[in-house]
């Protein structure tokens, strides 16, 4: 999604914005521009692609000065053409940079048109820009005109503005989308996270809704959407889980993908005993576990399908009633609530529009309480929602989720599992969970072990078009996210199906060019998923059969085999994701695809 940066210095800040919008690439963008301020006027280079483009432009015509904002354009209002990209101008000299969607521009449009204001671009941003230009020949001060024209938006933003007639300030704003505040000694800083000023600090404000910031040298002031003053609290980041270089790896999801052992701990660490999942996890008053009696749990993209196999822990091991809705369209329709349930939503980012929606609108509808389950800890999500359980994982930079993924279901598990021990799970059987998520950390090594062999297989799916992913019980969810993975890396149409389903419709895809991968789990369901294998196998197709070799399953005619560890059957859809993960990442090296920035695709999905 659209990342912001902005900065007012007493050096020249060019290459602070470029940079921060280098870090800011993880996020999925098409197009990116800069506007500098300086004695002469505020000027800007905008380019199509990527960040690089815009350095190019700096290399014919160097911008210099102490101010300026900066921008990555994710397209949702016009083209990525240079002319959509941002800064916007109004009269010459008035910059601006939004990342959101305002819903109300036709109307703002039409009002500027009569006004005598000539667009330039076919983005619902450029309204905002005229309408701050229109407040400023009745109000001078750049803050008030900002206040004044915000109070006119409806929708979705973060903005940065600068304006050359007050060269000692830049203003900013948040409602809806994320904007942190970098603070420095005699330099201040905004942007969309605080990946995109490590390099200049080490402090942040994070605002809250409705926030508008006046920046200086030497200040930032706060003002809320009442426009009082307010105090916000400085925090110090934690280096020690910043991990945003690539190391030994090519990919910034491949270091993820062999992080997962090493996060898995991270996750578990100081949540769990000898025995016993410890229940301080979730705050000092962990008296709501004993209250639950339903769960609903929002999430979208990858976090959905973690909820999803979370419903089957649920389920099984503290017989409540859960039900997993994607937020999108939990948000908009009428939810009836049962007495004590608890909503519990997943996001990596904690930024995701919809799931923050969904949160907004579910503290109006009763329920018992609200439970994050989030890897970023100054997120939106994690401030708003009542409990929090973070998921370690540290900053997750490739687009395609692996290591977020695999620490919310480690998360999940541990959830299950203090909610099921207030619903009669036993002394012991928890002790036999607890061993069993120990041990977790292990397996995901030993599953990394086939990359050598996954590579090989990858090979094989170079011209495929198609691929169906099988999976029954808890695996169908893993089925779904596999298919996920393929699909957004290595832009192969990719279908999950719970296995039994195959005979109802998908099985007449069904032919020597369609590569099958079935989840084997080693289970009661093991011999009813052989069937479904012959029913493919009988109409030539090529089967991928992940399983351990327990299973009696091995490379035949039709069936590539690849082994994944043996593990206790509640560890399965985790241990089972690695293989799929490692496919997905081989095929899109072999294809050549952008694998950490997949086309079209954004990492914080920050708009509706
Ligand atoms: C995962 O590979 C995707 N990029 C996407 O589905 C993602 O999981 C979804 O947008 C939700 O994001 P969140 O976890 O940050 O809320």
């Amino acid at each position: 999604m659209c990342g912001i940066v902005g900065a007012i210095a007493r050096r020249n800040v060019s290459k602070i914005l470029i940079e921060g919008l280098s870090r800011l690439e993880y996020r999925g963008y098409d197009s990116a521009g800069v506007a500098i301020n300086n004695e002469e006027g505020v000027f800007s280079h905008r380019a199509v692609g990527k960040v690089q483009a815009l350095k190019d432009k700096f290399s014919d015509q160097l911008l210099d000065g102490k101010m300026g904002i900066a921008h990555t354009r994710w397209a949702t209002h016009g083209k990525p053409t240079e002319s959509n990209a941002h800064p916007h101008f109004s009269g010459g000299d008035l910059a601006l940079v939004h990342n959101g969607i305002i819903e109300n521009h036709e109307p703002l449009r039409l009002e500027l048109k009569a006004k005598g204001y000539v667009f330039q671009s076919e983005t619902d941003t450029e309204v905002i820009v005229h309408l701050i230009h229109d407040a400023l020949k009745v109000e001078p001060s750049l803050l008030n005109a900002v206040q004044a024209s915000l109070a006119k938006l409806e929708g979705a933003f973060a903005i940065g503005v600068v304006q050359n007639d007050d060269n000692e300030r830049f203003i900013a704003a948040r409602k809806g989308s994320p904007l942190v505040v970098g603070v420095g000694i005699e330099e201040n800083f905004v942007a969309s996270d605080q990946l995109a000023l490590l390099h200049v600090t080490d402090q942040f404000i994070f605002l809250e809704e409705g926030d508008v910031v006046d920046v200086t040298l030497d200040k930032v002031t706060i003002y809320d959407a009442q426009g009082e003053q307010q105090d916000r609290p400085v925090s110090v980041f934690n280096h020690s889980i910043d991990a945003t270089d690539k190391g030994e790896f090519r990919h910034y999801m491949m270091k993820e993908i062999y992080e997962q052992p090493k996060v898995i701990r991270a996750c578990l660490e100081g949540r769990i005993s000898d025995n016993k999942v410890l229940t301080s996890c979730f705050g000092a008053d962990s008296g709501f576990l004993k209250q639950i009696e339903n769960i609903h749990i929002v999430a979208c993209g990858t976090s959905y399908h973690a909820g999803m196999v979370a419903k089957y822990w649920l389920e099984e091991l503290a017989g409540l009633p859960c039900s997993v809705e994607v937020a999108s369209e939990y948000r908009y329709r009428k939810v009836a609530v049962p007495k004590n349930t608890l909503f519990l939503t997943l996001s990596q980012s904690g930024e995701t529009a919809d799931t923050l929606a969904a949160l907004r609108m579910a503290k109006s509808l009763g329920y018992l309480t609200t439970l994050a389950i989030c890897n970023v800890p100054s997120s939106t999500l994690v401030r708003e929602s009542a409990l929090t359980l973070l998921t370690n994982a540290g900053a997750e930079i490739g687009v395609a989720s692996t290591k977020a993924f695999t620490t919310q279901l480690t998360a999940l598990l541990l959830t299950s599992v203090a909610i099921a021990v207030e619903n009669g799970l036993s002394a012991q059987e928890e002790s036999a969970l607890v061993d069993a998520m120990r041990s977790l950390p292990a397996y995901v090594e030993s599953a990394l072990a086939e990359d050598e062999h996954i590579k090989k297989i990858a090979d094989r799916f170079a011209n495929k078009h198609n691929a169906l992913f099988l999976g029954r019980g808890a695996m169908f969810p893993i089925a779904l996210e596999g298919s996920l993975k393929l699909k957004e890396i290595s832009y192969i149409h990719a279908e999950a199906y719970p296995a039994g389903e195959l005979k109802h419709g998908p099985l007449a895809l069904v032919d020597e060019d369609m590569p099958i991968i079935t989840l084997v789990p080693h289970n009661d369901m093991l011999d009813k998923l052989k069937s479904n294998m012959q029913e493919v196998a009988a109409r030539g197709g090529e089967l991928y059969v992940f399983a351990d070799k327990d299973t009696d399953l091995h490379n035949e005619d039709n069936i590539v085999f690849t082994e994944v560890p043996k593990v206790d059957s509640i560890l399965e859809p985790i241990v089972h994701t690695i293989p799929l993960q490692l496919l997905s990442y081989h095929v899109a090296v072999v294809k050549g695809t952008d694998v950490d920035q997949p086309r079209n695709l954004a990492k914080s999905v920050t708009v509706e």
